[in-house]
């Protein structure tokens, strides 16, 4: 899951949604750019008696999420289910927002789920040997093969399986 960090114990959307899940009985990578914060869920998690691991990565560096998920892979085994909460709303006008806070929007909430997304999806495909799960994902704003735009529109803090 990423940007599931909390700080202080916080229970923020990320940090909600590991402690479901490891509930639910899942071993969950906690991942966030805040390493600390990532640390912080998984004291949670694990205090109560659940399983997660806690990783660093920052969702716009393709190398950082890349390398990240090949390390859940290997402590955790063939993820089941894909969570990007990582996500900004910039609010402006088109004629007042300023091109370097639209960036940042396209990047945190565009690019990071497209690349968490790219580097997580085939190892979910591998293990159920199909190639449907990746099809669906990427369809969830709009059709299969085409450019998915997932969170421009509000669309982001949803998970996959
Ligand atoms: N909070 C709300 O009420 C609310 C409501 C609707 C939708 N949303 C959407 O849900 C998403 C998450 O919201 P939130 O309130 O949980 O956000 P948040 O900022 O509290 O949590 C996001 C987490 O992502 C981490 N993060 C930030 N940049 C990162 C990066 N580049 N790489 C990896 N991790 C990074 C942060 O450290 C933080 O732990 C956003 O898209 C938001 O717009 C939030």
């Amino acid at each position: 899951m990423f940007g599931a960090g909390s700080r202080g114990g916080a229970l923020t959307n990320g940090r909600a949604a590991a402690l479901a899940y490891a509930r639910a009985g899942a071993a969950v990578a906690v991942v966030d750019v805040d390493a600390e914060a990532a640390q912080c869920t998984v004291d949670g998690i694990t205090a109560e008696g659940g399983s997660a691991l806690a990783l660093a990565a920052d969702v716009t560096d393709e190398d950082s999420v890349a390398a990240v998920v090949d390390a859940a892979v290997e402590a955790l085994g063939t993820p089941s289910v894909l969570h990007n909460n990582v996500g900004v709303t910039v609010l402006g006008a088109v004629d007042s927002l300023s091109t370097a806070d639209w960036e940042r929007g396209l990047a945190l909430n565009a690019t990071g789920a497209f690349l968490t997304c790219r580097n997580t999806l085939p190892h979910m495909a591998a293990g159920r040997g199909a190639r449907g799960d990746r099809e669906r994902v990427l369809a969830g704003r709009g059709a299969p093969h085409r450019l998915p735009l997932p969170g421009l529109h509000g669309g982001q803090g949803r998970s996959t399986s």
